[in-house]
């Protein structure tokens, strides 16, 4: 088939504009939405706490340092989250992507969190142990623990904690990564003070896909991260093809289960340096 000289030139700017929308997207992707943070405020009421102020609770989650998460990225969603005030700080793991060294370093950006506030932790996937093992990352928590403790930050790993904060009676079950093989819900709740009436029960978990883990616990809200939201969301639909979860109903965001509630942060990095339709996410709790 012979091609015109004006067929040639209409086909050869066809890709030329297919080229420019690709490179846009993917610019926009990599560079407009991947540190475009979002602050979100989410009421949640669970009855149990008597006092009239919420307790304000600031929640992050998948930090992700890395070589497309730079610290000075985490250090503004630190920053950020520090200007809402909380009463409390607790974060839902994968600190890094993979074998993080700048360990020094990361403590600085985090100390500023338990100097603000009582400031908690449970590890993901990415952090270490058998599953992080599998891509290169740590084989165990021992540089976790390394970082959380410099960090002034209370890592519990299938432990709990009871706290008092003006009044109001916190219980955190922090309980070990599913993926890795290092959720025991049975051994945290054995470790929680007894339950009261006014007193919140609150699980850190990493991944929403463990919820059927602790069903016959009793708990009021579970707070965890690992969908990234979805990291890209399609258009329109809201769909999230790559959250890496088998249940889509909690990829993001408050939903019920159970007559509890489950709290999905979008988190704060990403993997891939890339994000669409799905800002990172410094999320305030207020519970009631
Ligand atoms: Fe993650």
């Amino acid at each position: 088939m012979k091609l015109s000289r004006r067929t040639f030139l209409m086909g050869l700017s066809g890709i030329g504009a297919l080229g420019a929308a690709a490179g846009a997207g993917f610019g926009y992707m990599r560079w407009g939405e991947a540190d475009w943070f979002q602050s979100t405020t989410t009421l949640i009421r669970t009855g149990r706490t008597a006092e009239a102020e919420p307790l304000r609770i600031l929640h992050l989650s998948d930090l992700h340092a890395s070589d497309v998460v730079p610290l000075s990225m985490i250090s503004r969603a630190v920053e950020l989250g520090l200007r809402q005030h909380p009463d409390l700080i607790v974060i839902t793991g994968d600190f890094w992507t993979d074998r993080f060294n700048r360990i020094n370093d990361y403590t600085a950006v985090l100390k500023p969190l338990s100097d603000h506030a009582p400031t908690f932790a449970v590890a993901g996937n990415h952090d270490g142990g058998s599953w992080a093992a599998l891509i290169r990352g740590w084989s165990d928590l021992d540089t976790l623990q390394e970082l959380l403790t410099g960090a002034g930050v209370t890592f519990l790993h299938n432990e709990s904690a009871t706290l008092t904060l003006d009044s109001r009676r916190v219980t955190l079950l922090g309980v070990g990564d599913w993926w890795s093989g290092d959720c025991r819900p049975y051994r945290t709740f054995a470790t929680a003070a007894t339950r009261e009436a006014n007193t919140l029960r609150i699980v850190l978990n990493h991944n929403p896909d463990a919820k059927t883990e602790f069903a016959d616990y009793d708990w009021d809200l579970m707070c965890c991260g690992h969908t990234h939201g979805g990291q890209l969301r399609m258009p329109f639909t809201g769909r999230t093809p790559f959250a890496p979860v088998s249940d889509h109903d909690y990829v993001a965001g408050l939903n019920p289960w159970r007559e509890r509630l489950i709290f999905t942060t979008r988190g704060v990095g990403n993997l891939h340096g890339l994000r669409f339709n799905c800002r990172p996410e410094v999320s305030l709790l207020l519970v009631s």
